[in-house]
Formats: structure tokens, sequence, C-alpha cells
């Protein structure tokens, strides 16, 4: 290649002045994630051979949580049956289907089939309910920390309010936070289980936000207002632990359906998230519109991906044994964590968190802002804390900052995520965070 004739190069900063004064205001004001440039602080300590035990991708390493064999010998499969052609633009009529099987199952839910349609994971369905539901300048509200939410306002130009929850209902939002914000809202977005707290939603908080769905909507129906709508991202539905049981707030409330829009798919409760394949159940005159939006984005799940899925969801005793296992590989996890970081806190150090409730996270705090360091530099905010116990421990963790949460009410949190680390990565690493935080004054 590099001898070719008349190889015509392309520099790396070509067009970088155009761009700048060419691209589109949300293209301009559109931010890109906080979290990546920790990961590439951490590949720099990696690749400078130090130990880190790396809790900050929200994702899983297919080395400690592979997809089920099952499930992958159907992918082949499908690959190999030559279903390698555009699929049906709301997705396969059988994975639709199986879908719908699915939300009977785990909700006691039977949506119209028009009402289903297949995406590319779980962004599309967030997305397409951004753009399908409102208007530019319109406000959308939601509880922080809460994850991706407050990057939507630039790029699909609405405002966004994201309201802070407490600690003492596991960073879960209530209809008592929420309602008085919601007079001008078009839209709320929950999500359960919760990215990045770890928390479920409770049984009676659903309930209650279902039935405020109804009685707004009642409202606004007779003032002759635009609906407010929910946006329920269970993404993580099948990862609860305990008596922390996952629920559809149609299901609590049926008549709240003509407000809910689910996003949900195989991402995470299947360990899946390469594979990109999601769903949209909502009421068919809006998953209509998704559907159409689709069409231009290209946002179809692969059509190899959409056979094998509906295949796995049709295998319950497989999904049944493969939940229970990997439930307890998320937990074995989650519960080091937090017995280590309780007995650290029972020790006397300045750290805390929240019993691992759902989906692959936990709440973490170290209330460190104000102590010096070993070299003497004072520990001002939860980015400087963050990056202490990176270099100091290996102990890599994401602020809530990075979720929405204004960094004056950060007071320490952070997330921490189990699914690309071993439980020995965690046991190996707790010793070096004990010694951290005793060597702070
Ligand atoms: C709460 C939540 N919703 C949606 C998604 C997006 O899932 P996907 O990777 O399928 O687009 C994520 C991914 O981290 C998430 O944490």
């Amino acid at each position: 290649v590099e001898q070719a004739q008349n190889l015509i190069r392309i520099p790396s900063d070509i067009g970088a002045d155009a761009a700048k004064r060419g691209l589109s205001h949300m293209a301009s004001s559109m931010s890109g994630s906080s979290i990546l440039r920790i990961a590439q602080e951490i590949r720099n300590m990696i690749e400078r051979g130090e130990e880190v035990a790396n809790l900050t991708v929200g994702d899983f390493s297919p080395k400690q949580f592979p997809i089920p064999e099952i499930f992958r010998d159907y992918l082949n499969d499908a690959i190999n049956s030559g279903h390698t052609n555009y699929p049906p633009s709301a997705g396969t009529p059988d994975l639709r289907a199986a879908v719908k099987e699915y939300f009977m199952r785990n909700h006691n839910l039977d949506y119209p089939i028009d009402g289903v349609a297949i995406v590319s994971g779980g962004r599309p369905s967030l997305y397409a309910a951004y753009q399908l539901l409102v208007d530019p300048g319109e406000l959308v509200l939601f509880p922080v920390p809460s994850w991706n939410n407050h990057n939507y306002g630039d790029t699909c130009q609405v405002k966004v309010r994201g309201i802070q929850t407490r600690r003492e209902d596991s960073f879960q939002p209530t209809v008592a936070l929420l309602k008085p914000h919601a007079r001008d809202a078009r839209m709320i977005v929950l999500n359960s289980p919760q990215n990045p707290s770890g928390g479920v939603m409770p049984e009676k908080d659903l309930r209650e936000f279902g039935e405020f769905l109804v009685e707004e909507n009642a409202r606004r129906e007779v003032a002759g207002e635009k609906p407010l709508y929910l946006l329920f991202d269970q993404i993580y539905s099948l990862l609860t632990f305990d008596n922390h049981r996952h629920f559809s707030p149609v299901q609590l409330v049926p008549e709240c359906a003509p407000y809910v829009i689910h996003c949900d798919g195989i991402s995470k409760s299947f360990a899946a998230t390469g594979l990109r394949c999601g769903w949209f159940v909502a009421p068919p005159a809006i998953t209509k519109k998704l559907v159409a939006l689709g069409t231009h984005l290209g946002t179809w799940a692969p059509l190899p991906v959409q056979v094998a899925t509906a295949r796995w969801l049709r295998n319950l005793p497989a999904i049944a044994e493969w939940r229970t296992d990997m439930i307890g590989r998320v937990r074995e996890r989650l519960d080091c964590l937090h017995n280590g970081l309780q007995k650290l806190k029972s020790e006397g150090l300045a750290c805390d968190s929240i019993e691992p409730q759902g989906a692959i996270y936990i709440s973490a705090q170290f209330k460190l802002s104000g102590a010096t360091t070993p070299s003497g530099t004072v520990l001002e905010n939860n980015d400087d804390i963050r990056s202490y116990l990176l270099q100091r421990a290996g102990f890599a963790v994401v602020p809530f900052a990075a979720f929405g949460v204004d960094p004056d009410d950060e007071d320490g949190w952070f997330r921490a995520s189990v699914g690309a680390v071993s439980l020995s990565d965690l046991q190996i690493c707790l010793p070096r965070l004990k010694q951290a935080l005793q060597e702070l004054n």
C-alpha cells in the first residue's frame, strides 16, 4: 500500500477548521462521554503494568460474562442458515411474537403485536422516544443520578431537568420528588433496575408513578394540553436480587398504558451488549412512528441476532437456568465489594455503600473531600477523590457527576460496576483500597 502510485494521503486534521464553522448547532453543543476520559487514564496505567480493578465500564467482559452457550449456538445456526439480509423494519414477526410472549410471562401484559418493535439495542428506543414525543425546547424530567439522559438535551434540543434523589431512597425517585417539577414536562424518564445506583424501584413507588400519569393526563386532557409520557427503561429487567422485584408500571396501573414506552432488550439481561438487539413496547400509534424513524436511521437489530433471540426467548428452561447462574455471579462480585466496603467502614474509614438490589452496579461513597494525600495534595472534589483512588489503589470508579448529578451534590458518591472484573480482582484490590484510605490525613 505504501508503494502505491499516486496515493492521496488525507491528514488527520483535514477539515477541522471548516468543521468548526460548519458543524450544526446540535453537533457543536453535544458533549462526548466523560467516562471515556477516565477509560483512557485506566488504559495508560494498565499499559505501564499497574494493577487496576476496572469498575468503570457498564459492560460485560466476555471472559467474565459470556453470552449463554445455547444462545451462541442459535446465533451460529442463524448465520449458517443464511439469515443475512435486511430484517423487516419492525423486526421479524417471530421475534416480535416472542417479545409479546416475554411481556405476557414477565409482566402479565398482553400488548398488541403492532405495539412491539425490534431495534438495535436499548439506545434507539431511548433516542426515538425523545424524538417522537418531545418537541425542541420542551421539558424532559428524570431523577439523577441517571444514565445518559442529561446528554439528550443537546442531542435532541430539548430542555432536560435532573432531580436529585436521596441516599435514604437508595437514589430511587419518588412521585413526591418529581411531581412539583412535572407540570410543564412532556416526558419523565425512569430506569429500574438502575444504572448507576444499582437500585430497584419499589412496587409502591412505581404504582404511584402510574397513578400520577393517569391523574395528570386526565387534567391535561380537560385543559387541552399535550400529554405527559413515561419512558420506562428496563434494560436490566431480569437482574434483580432477593426480594427486590421488577415491575412495569403498566402491570401495576393498567390505565397508564397509553402514556408508557418500555425500553428493553438482550444487552444486559443476557450479557449481550455487542449483539445489538432491543425492543420498544408501547401503544401501536407510537411504535409505528418508531418503526418509520428506524427506516431512516437503519437502527434494525441484525437479522441473524433477531432469529437467534426469538429462539432463545422461547427456551424457558435455559433462560431460567442461565438467569440463576448469571445473578449468582453478579451477586458474588457485588457482595464482595459491598461487604468489603462495609468492613472498611466499620474500621473507621470514610467509605460506605448501598446494599446491592439489581443490575451490575453498586453505589459507593468515599467521603474524602478535604483529606490530604501522602504527597500533600488536598482532595477537593469527587474527581480528585476518583483520581487518588485510581492512582494509589488501582480502584477505578465513576463519579456521580458523570450521571447528571451537580458536582456540589455528589457528596463522595460513585458508581462501581462489576461487569468486567473477576472475584479475585476485587479480593486483591480491597487491601490496596484500605491502605490508600489509611494513608490519608
Ligand atoms: C440504563 C441503560 N439504558 C440503556 C442502555 C443502553 O443499552 P444498549 O447498549 O443496548 O444500547 C444502557 C447501557 O449501559 C443503560 O445502562
